[in-house]
């Protein structure tokens, strides 16, 4: 299956690391070739190792290359991204793409083109980065009733925001220190004014609530207005503030949508509340579901790639699919995997015993231990029932075999081990 690839920038680098080590992933990766490369230019040195002549600056002789089967598209922005994928679909080529603001803007022309050609155009990894939401929507989620998503959906917002409530800084600020290390782009405008996020909400909306949206209808509003003595009156009340994305019937229409982007105060115990950094988290309420939420790296080169070649082996199982064999749906493994014995495996335990109050208790506790190679983190005495001391001690990693092993050596007439738990 040869792909074409139009950008070889962070994702498209990530993109191609995977597909150059297929080793442990789905055995059909390895039917995927980077046949074609489209970069701006052909003398910048470039970290993943993929044959010369396969380079070209020239994008259009790749989206018309009758060889090949699929165009990625990670170029990003609205052009040429917009007309390469228009003319790669007149060509007969599926289409994966990470583009929100193209999908999000002109969706429209390219899914009717789409349509038209008998082709696909996927995109998870236009929304969440890595995380799996444009496919549950689809497929996983869709017998469900959707009423409302939800979504914390621009890291580089989150970051900062969440830098003014931990750090106290203003926007400014933590702007400056997030460009430094490279959290936000120098022109911060798509991220920080909210554009980023009203086009993935824009998308999010189109899946969950069955019908294409306007993209100029989505009420926007980003962070630059916030201020860090209104993160703190908030926290005094209970609340985070965070930008989110929201998409929900309106329950005073008949079928019509509240979509909007805005800086909103979250009580502090709501799902999405906790989630901070750049990390992204999608909630999608759903009947008869209810509630779940999706969380995780909303960008970065390995998490994005991997929605992208997810994409890709999607369109694979689908084109390789027959009556009785979709690659995706079908159980192909023939060996059993080893599975490392209960008394190798390693983890923290957390142990409390109940002892008779006397001198060397403690001393015992530890030889036992020691002599079992078990090393500890804590050893705490925290209480007394009746006349018996309660001592409860939490280890480092340890052979689960060699902690069972220190157990049976302590438990003796006035020593008693009363619970064992695993510490992750
Ligand atoms: N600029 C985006 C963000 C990542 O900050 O989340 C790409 O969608």
């Amino acid at each position: 299956m040869k792909v074409g690839l139009l950008g070889l920038g962070t994702v498209g680098t990530g993109t191609a690391e995977i597909l150059l080590s297929p080793s442990g992933r789905n055995p059909l990766l390895k039917e995927i070739e980077i046949a074609r490369i489209g970069v701006r230019s052909l003398s910048k040195p470039r970290e993943v190792a993929l044959p010369s002549d396969r380079f070209t600056t020239d994008l259009e002789s790749i989206v018309t290359d009758p060889n090949l089967e699929i165009i990625v598209e990670l170029i990003g922005g609205i052009e040429p991204a917009r007309s390469l994928i228009l003319q790669a679909i007149k060509a007969g080529k599926h289409i994966v793409t990470a583009n929100k603001a193209v999908m999000a803007r002109h969706g429209d022309e390219i899914y009717t083109a789409a349509n038209e050609a008998g082709v696909y155009v996927l995109l998870e990894a236009a929304v969440g980065g890595g995380i799996p939401i444009i496919q549950p929507l689809k497929q996983s989620l869709g017998v469900n009733k959707i009423e409302r998503v939800t979504g914390i959906i621009n890291g580089t917002t989150n970051y900062i925001l969440t830098q003014m409530q931990h750090e106290g800084s203003d926007f400014a600020e933590v702007l400056a220190e997030a460009q430094q290390l490279g959290y936000a782009e120098a022109d911060p405008t798509a991220d920080v004014e909210g554009y980023d996020a009203t086009d993935k909400i824009s998308i999010l909306a189109s899946l969950a609530f069955g019908g294409r949206i306007h993209y100029d209808d989505i009420q926007r509003e980003g962070i630059r207005q916030v201020n860090v003595t209104d993160i703190n009156y908030a926290r005094q009340l209970g609340f985070v503030v965070k930008l989110l994305a929201i998409a929900q019937r309106d329950e005073h229409t008949h079928g019509s949508l509240q979509v909007r982007v805005g800086p909103t105060l979250v009580p502090e115990d709501h799902p999405l509340a906790s989630v901070n950094g750049v990390n992204n988290a999608i909630l999608v309420e759903a009947d008869p579901l209810g509630q779940v939420m999706f969380y995780g790296p909303g960008a970065g080169k390995g998490a994005t790639a991997s929605a992208v070649v997810s994409d890709i082996l999607q369109i694979i199982s689908v084109l390789q699919s027959n009556a009785q064999n979709h690659p995706l749906l079908t159980c192909s493994h023939q060996n059993y995997c080893t599975i490392t014995p209960i008394e190798e495996l390693e983890t923290r335990f957390y142990a409390r015993f109940l002892c008779g109050d006397r001198p060397g208790v403690i001393g015992h506790l530890g030889t036992c231990f020691a002599h079992a190679k078990v090393s500890l983190e804590s050893v705490v005495q925290i209480g007394f029932q009746d006349n018996l001391a309660e001592v409860v001690v939490v280890t480092h990693d340890v052979q689960e075999g060699n902690f069972r092993q220190a157990v049976e050596s302590i438990n003796q007439e006035d020593i008693n081990v009363t619970s064992i738990l695993r510490v992750l």
